[in-house]
């Protein structure tokens, strides 16, 4: 993929993210979260968080979408890129970033997949997941 078709890519993934965005339960923190991912097969997978009164059953909007990526392309899928937009209930963009689990499950996917969050400015930042969990974990073999 060239530079041009990334960079179109990568907005229309960003686009995918804030309209999960709209889909989150979230009524203990108020802060909406999408992700939007693409797979290296080309399909795009979309996630948002859902919360609960039990908190720490609550999951995240990454890994909800890669969870519904592995239902739908079985154990050899692997993550070319995510895009990650979080709002509070006014529809403000907030700042996020993905949580420690979330990195290490987005390695497990794709050490090389690009990954892009929205700032508070509008802005998004882009990075590789591998360099977002530097010293991560990795089950030895034996
Ligand atoms: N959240 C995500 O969905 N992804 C992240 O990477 C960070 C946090 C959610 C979890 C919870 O529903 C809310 O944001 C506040 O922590």
């Amino acid at each position: 993929m060239n530079a041009a078709h990334k960079a179109a890519d990568l907005s229309a993934l960003r686009q995918r993210a804030i309209d999960a965005a709209r889909q989150a339960y979230a009524p203990y923190s108020n802060l909406s979260v999408g992700a939007a991912l693409r797979s290296a097969r080309g399909e795009v997978y979309a996630g948002c968080n859902v919360e609960n009164g039990a908190y720490p059953i609550g999951g995240c909007a990454e890994r909800g979408a890669i969870a519904t990526a592995v239902q739908a392309e079985g154990k050899d899928f692997r993550l070319a890129a995510i895009a990650v937009a979080a709002f509070a209930v006014d529809g403000t963009p907030l700042p996020v970033s993905p949580c420690g689990a979330c990195r290490q499950a987005l390695v497990e996917f794709g050490a090389d997949a690009q990954v892009t969050f929205l700032q508070a400015d509008g802005s998004w930042i882009e990075v590789d997941a591998g360099a977002l969990l530097p010293y991560r974990f990795i089950l030895p073999e034996q």
